[in-house]
C-alpha cells in the first residue's frame, strides 16, 4: 500500500459504511426514489472504485453535473458509491458563481459540497480563474486594466474565502499556456503586460490571493497536454520552477488527461515524475479517452467506437493512466472526466468522436471501469 494519505481519511472511513450503503446518503431534501434506478452501484460493496482506492491510498474522483446529481438516481449512485472526491463539472466556473458584477450564486456549487460531506468525498475546487466560462459582464465589459486586475483579486479572494475549510485541491488557474508553448493571451494577461508587467504575473498573484483566503486547500496549476513532453509541459515546468523559487504558494499541478486514441500515448509518467521532484503534488484531473465512433445512417453518431482495435486501446490507456499515477507517490488524485458516455463533453466538442468514459450510454459499467478495478487491486 502506498504510504501517501488523502485528506479527510479519517472522515471516510467513518462515513465508509454509510457511503457503500445501498442507497447512498444524501444531502437533505433526499429527492423521491426511482423504482427504475439500477442496482449496479449499491451491489457493488467493497469492490468500488473508491472502495479498492482507498485501499491503494488515493482519492478516485469524478466530475459532477450538479443537475443529474439532483435528479437522477443512478447518476447520483455512482458518484456517492464509486468515488471518494468529486469535482464541480461547471458550477465553480466564474459565470456560475458570479453571473452579474458583485453578485455571487452559490446555490449549485454548495448542494454538491453538502452531498460530498454526507458521502465521506473530498471536493476539488475547478476553477478560479479560466480565459473560459467567463461571464459576458466581465468578457464585454468596458474594464481597464487596472479594472480588470482589481476584479480578478476580488472574484479569487472572494470565492476562495467563500469555500474555505470545504476544498481539499483547487484549480487555482487553469490552461494558462497554449497549444504551441507560449503564454495564453488572456484578458488578464493583456490588462498585466497593459500595466507595464510581465503578462504572466497573474498567474501568480492569483496564487498568492487564493492561499490569503483558503491557506488550507492545496493550490494547483491545472491544465491539458502536460501528459506530452514538448513545448507545452516544458513551459509549464520553468514556469511553475520560477514560481516555486519567488515563494508563490503554487503546491500542485493537474494533468487534465483528455487523451484521444488517435495520437500516441504520452510520456506521462516522466511528467509526473519531473513535476514531482519540484517537491509538488500531482494529480490526474479529467480524465477521459475518446474514440472515433461509428455514424448512423441519418449521419448522426452513436457512442460505439467504431474499431475495435482502437477500443481495445482505450481499455488500455485508462489502465496505464492508473498505473502512472499510482506509480508516483506524489500522484494522490485520479478523477474521470464525467459519470457516463452519456453526458460527457466529448461529442459535443469533437464530431464523431465519443465513448470517452468508463460507463456507457446508460450509465452501465464498461470494460474500461473493469480495468481500472483491475489496476486498483493489483496495487493494493
Ligand atoms: O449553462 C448553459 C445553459 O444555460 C444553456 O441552456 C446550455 C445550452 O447549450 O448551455 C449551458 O452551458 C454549457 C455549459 O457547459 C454548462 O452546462 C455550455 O454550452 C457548454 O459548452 C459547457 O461545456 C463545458 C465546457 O467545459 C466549457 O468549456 C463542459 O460541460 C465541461 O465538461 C468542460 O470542462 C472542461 C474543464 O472545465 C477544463 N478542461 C477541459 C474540460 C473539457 O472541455
Amino acid at each position: 500500500m502506498r504510504t501517501t494519505r488523502p485528506l479527510l481519511v479519517g472522515a471516510a472511513l467513518a462515513l465508509a459504511s454509510v457511503a457503500l450503503a445501498p442507497s447512498a446518503a444524501l444531502a437533505a431534501p433526499a429527492p423521491p426514489a426511482d423504482p427504475n434506478a439500477s442496482e449496479h452501484s449499491a451491489a457493488i460493496g467493497e469492490n468500488t472504485l473508491r472502495a479498492l482506492a482507498e485501499a491503494a491510498g488515493i482519492e478516485i474522483g469524478v466530475a459532477v453535473n450538479t443537475d443529474l446529481l439532483a435528479s437522477d438516481v443512478k447518476y447520483r449512485n455512482i458518484v456517492n458509491t464509486q468515488y471518494s472526491s468529486v469535482t464541480a463539472e461547471n458550477v465553480m466556473k466564474w459565470e456560475a458563481l458570479n453571473p452579474q458584477p458583485g453578485v455571487y450564486d452559490w446555490e449549485a456549487a454548495e448542494a454538491l459540497i453538502a452531498n460530498a460531506e454526507a458521502n465521506g468525498q473530498v471536493v476539488r475546487g475547478h476553477t478560479l480563474v479560466w480565459h473560459n466560462q467567463l461571464p459576458a459582464w466581465l468578457t464585454t465589459g468596458d474594464y481597464s486594466a487596472e479594472e480588470l486586475r482589481a476584479t480578478l483579486e476580488e472574484h479569487v479572494k472572494t470565492v476562495a474565502a467563500h469555500f474555505a475549510g470545504d476544498i481539499q485541491q483547487w484549480d487555482v488557474v487553469n490552461e494558462v499556456i497554449d497549444d504551441n508553448g507560449t503564454f495564453r493571451e488572456t484578458i488578464w494577461y493583456q490588462a498585466y503586460e497593459e500595466l507595464g508587467l510581465p503578462g504572466e504575473q497573474y498567474v501568480a498573484d492569483v496564487f498568492r490571493w487564493a492561499k490569503e483566503a483558503d491557506p488550507e486547500a492545496v493550490l494547483f496549476y491545472n491544465d491539458y497536454n502536460l501528459e506530452f513532453t514538448g513545448p507545452k509541459s516544458n513551459l509549464a515546468y520553468t514556469f511553475v520552477q520560477d514560481m516555486l523559487a519567488d515563494g508563490v504558494p503554487i503546491e500542485g499541478v493537474g494533468f487534465q488527461g483528455h487523451l484521444d486514441t488517435q495520437y500516441g500515448y504520452p510520456d506521462l509518467r516522466n511528467n509526473l515524475e519531473r513535476f514531482a521532484a519540484l517537491g509538488l503534488e500531482v494529480a490526474m484531473t479529467e480524465v477521459d479517452v475518446r474514440t472515433f465512433v461509428t455514424q448512423k445512417p441519418n449521419g448522426t453518431y452513436t457512442n460505439t467506437p467504431a474499431d475495435p482495435a482502437e477500443e481495445a486501446q482505450q481499455i488500455d490507456w485508462w489502465a496505464q493512466t492508473l498505473e502512472d499515477c499510482l506509480a508516483v507517490e506524489a500522484c494522490n488524485s485520479y478523477t474521470v472526466w464525467g459519470v457516463s458516455d452519456a453526458h460527457s463533453w466529448i461529442p459535443g466538442w469533437f464530431t464523431g468522436q465519443g465513448a470517452g468514459l468508463l460507463y456507457d450510454m446508460h450509465d452501465n459499467p464498461k470494460a474500461q471501469y473493469e480495468a481500472l478495478r483491475e489496476v486498483l487491486r493489483d496495487a493494493s
